[in-house]
């Protein structure tokens, strides 16, 4: 891995073993973009990529010179006034009303390793030989703003991390837009891969083929959301899950987002990423700065797998910190769909203690424990224990839990209010909105301000009275509605336009805060199931609940999706009841398991309800899933067939070393006198010879990738714990163990 500046040519080469970025200074003096993609052998000179013609009605920029037009150059970061009329990556309001500023390279500096974002999620490395960083810094010498760009290439992993800083010069200046990231390409083959979705729904696997013109996705409502996620993808058509190019962009953020491709009529292609314009701006004074969270740019020549896998191995290693990053994550059970609002301390020890006898090792209280929350209308900012339906608070509860030898957690939603509260009674004002017009309410709740420090310091001491008490090791945090009329009451009007960036990093100082205090507690990020599943809350939260739809069949789907840019040990999954809760189907405990295992895996049921016999299956599984959590959490994750285009679906994980695989068949619907059927599997060892369960065979890793793994019916031999055979719903998991 390496950062080489050629002087002679001024280009910038930034490579490690699977891919190269390459830029160089324009005669502009401003930043042009050469190369992204699989790595090139260096050379001085590049700029025989970049193409000049003149075009009729293309701004030029100098005189005599019919060819240079910003518009037809590939940029780094373009900006509106300078001749490029294509979307740009930012814009700037100076005090005379002019938007028109014109950055030219100034200097740079390469330095190792990985600077932090102060404030913001990011990525990191440990060591500084993990990564170089470049920081290029463009200069407006009519105002003094420099705007610096950087870029980190990491050593192991085929991604560069990109973020701006703005740094405000000799007059005020207001940024109206401030993207992290765009990426001109040089040609538009290219289809987008989205997840989308909405509650219950979340990150459905979508492509559609770019078209002339934009196709963007975003959010506007405070949280990254379920509807889109902060990421795209574009791959070539031909591109498969195992084969092909494909560039990921993902945006490490947990509120509003743009993701764009915009293709011009020349058949290139303009990737713009960040913050979204609306309802922001940013009022800098001189010498003030505004620090952009960081995008992750991945390259794959290995189909979607292996742009994932990168994710994976970042997101896991070098975004998710503390404690837990390593660590297999504790089986839960959670309360939610077994009791909801309805329950009282004697209904929880008794489901606490059927799931210790169950082996199960953490018990989850969900909402319901504080003020008066008998129901979604009231108590939201009350975070006391609710002392008659628990007459030993919270507190004592979760003592009386720890004594069974369990761990505790418990759900906050610290960002909301009820007005109905002593919260909302005492401090009307702290609510998000106008005071002279309506507020929306979402599930009769409203949204704090935590974009005042105030409101954040309070509910870090309404929080740390209840987790001193020491014996809480989890919590759930939730946020469920999304934001609407977003005025700060008390905010000056030129600091309106930062309110909801603002909010966001309250969020994540109080996450902050509290991970500072207890380095050992375990934090789930939710929001009304996976509405704030991105990858700036991972730098806090290690997992995030997936999906309020824990339906097996529909699990599949959105797991299928989540897997795309997230790692499996941060995919909160769990087995509840059936019939489910969200979709009424009735599949069996075995295929509700074989599909929670591949995430952190849990149970969201009263298990004392459950039969003996699911009982003992329950006690099974736990113990399967205590052996195996290691392999399916940090193990490489492939998926194999896709639950949206397939009848049957499969993923699997594999061990580093190779020589330990898991396979998970899902086949929702049973077809009669079914055909022959193979799943061909992948990142095993050609060369090894493994014993695969279910089948009682042994077979090459090189059949089992070429020919496939035999999946029809006829071909188990020997069922185990975690096959289902026959009907609706069936599933399979195969362990396959290399032998000697
Ligand atoms: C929404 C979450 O997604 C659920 O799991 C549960 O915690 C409820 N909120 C509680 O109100």
């Amino acid at each position: 891995m390496a950062i080489l500046f050629h002087e002679s040519t001024k280009t910038f080469h930034l490579y490690n073993e699977q891919i190269s970025y390459i830029f160089t200074v324009l005669k502009n003096d401003h930043l042009g973009q050469l190369y992204f993609g699989k790595r090139l052998r260096d050379r001085a000179d590049f700029s025989h990529l970049l193409e000049f013609t003149p075009r009729p009605m293309a701004a030029c920029t100098f005189e005599g010179d019919l060819s240079f037009s910003l518009e037809h150059i590939r940029q780094e970061y373009p900006i509106f006034g300078t001749g490029d009329i294509r979307y740009p990556a930012f814009s700037m309001e100076r005090p005379n009303g002019s938007r028109i500023y014109d950055f030219t390279y100034q200097s740079h500096q390469i330095t190792s390793g990985k600077p932090r974002l102060e404030g913001l999620p990011a990525t990191y490395t440990e060591s500084a030989d993990e990564a170089d960083t470049i920081t290029i810094t463009l200069y407006d010498q009519v105002t003094d703003v420099q705007l610096l760009l950087t870029y980190t290439i990491f050593r192991d992993v085929s991604a560069i991390a990109r973020s701006v800083r703005f740094i405000c010069g000799k007059e005020s200046a207001k940024l109206l837009q401030a993207l992290s990231l765009c990426l001109d390409l040089p040609d538009d083959n290219y289809e987008l891969l989205e997840l989308i979705g909405t509650w219950s729904r979340e990150r459905q696997v979508k492509f559609r083929p770019l078209e002339s013109g934009v196709t963007s996705i975003h959010s506007m409502r405070g949280c990254s959301s379920s509807v889109y996620n902060p990421f795209i993808a574009l791959k070539r058509p031909e591109t498969t899950e195992g084969h092909g190019e494909v560039y990921g962009f993902s945006f490490v953020y947990s509120g509003n987002f743009l993701a764009q491709a915009e293709v011009d009529t020349f058949h290139t292609t303009r990737v713009l990423m960040g913050i979204h314009p609306q309802n922001f701006s940013v009022a800098l004074q001189p010498g003030e700065c505004f620090q952009t969270p960081e995008c992750i740019m991945v390259y794959s020549e290995d189909g979607l797998n292996g742009m994932s896998q990168q994710y994976h191995t970042l997101y896991r290693t070098r975004l998710a910190r503390g404690y837990w990053r390593d660590r297999p994550r504790p089986i839960l059970i959670n309360n939610w769909e077994a009791t909801y609002f309805n329950f009282n301390e004697e209904k929880i020890l008794e489901i606490a203690e059927k799931a210790k006898a169950l082996s199960i090792e953490l018990f989850v209280l969900d909402d319901g424990w504080f003020g008066k929350r008998n129901n979604d209308t009231t108590s939201l900012g009350d975070w006391f224990s609710n002392l008659e339906k628990l007459p030993s608070g919270v507190e004592g509860l979760a003592k009386k839990i720890t004594d069974m030898g369990l761990k505790f957690g418990l759900w906050f939603e610290p960002e909301m209010v009820n007005k109905d509260s002593e919260m909302y009674r005492t401090h009307p004002d702290w609510v998000l909105g106008d005071p002279e017009r309506n507020h929306c309410h979402g599930r009769n709740q409203y949204i704090l301000d935590f974009s005042r420090k105030e409101v954040v310091d309070n509910l870090y001491d309404q929080m740390c009275k209840v987790l001193d008490c020491g014996h809480i090791s989890y919590i759930k945090w939730d946020m469920n509605r999304s934001m609407s009329e977003v005025y700060a009451i008390g905010c000056p009007p030129e600091k309106q336009g930062t309110v909801m960036h603002n909010y966001i990093l309250g969020v994540y100082d109080l996450y902050e805060r509290l991970r500072t205090r207890y380095p050992e507690l375990l934090f789930e990020s939710c929001s009304s199931g996976g509405a704030r599943f991105d990858p700036g809350l991972l730098y806090y939260a290690p997992q995030a609940w997936t999906s309020d739809n824990t339906d097996a069949a529909e699990r599949l789907k959105i797991q299928y999706g989540t897997s795309m840019v997230y790692p499996i040990s941060s995919i909160g999954a769990h087995v509840s009841a059936v019939p489910n809760h969200q979709t009424g189907r009735i599949s069996p405990i075995e295929t509700r398991a074989n599909t929670a295992y591949f995430g952190t895996f849990g149970y969201e049921l009263n298990v004392n309800t459950l039969t003996e016999e699911d009982q003992q299956k329950i006690k099974a599984q736990v113990a399967f899933m205590k052996e195996n959590r290691a392999l399916f959490q940090f193990g490489t994750f492939y998926r194999l067939q896709s639950p949206f285009t397939h009848e049957a679906a499969a993923w699997m994980v594999v061990s580093e070393d190779q020589k330990t695989a898991l396979v998970g068949y899902y086949k929702p619907h049973a077809p009669a006198n079914e055909p022959y059927e193979r799943i061909r599997l992948m990142g095993l060892d050609p060369n090894l010879c493994y014993r695969v369960s279910l089948n009682d065979t042994l077979c090459g890793g090189d059949e089992l990738m070429q020919y496939g793994l035999i999946t029809s019916e006829h071909a188990v031999k020997s069922p185990d714990l975690n096959t289902v055979l026959g009907g609706d719903y069936r599933s399979r998991l195969y362990r396959l163990t290399a032998v000697e």
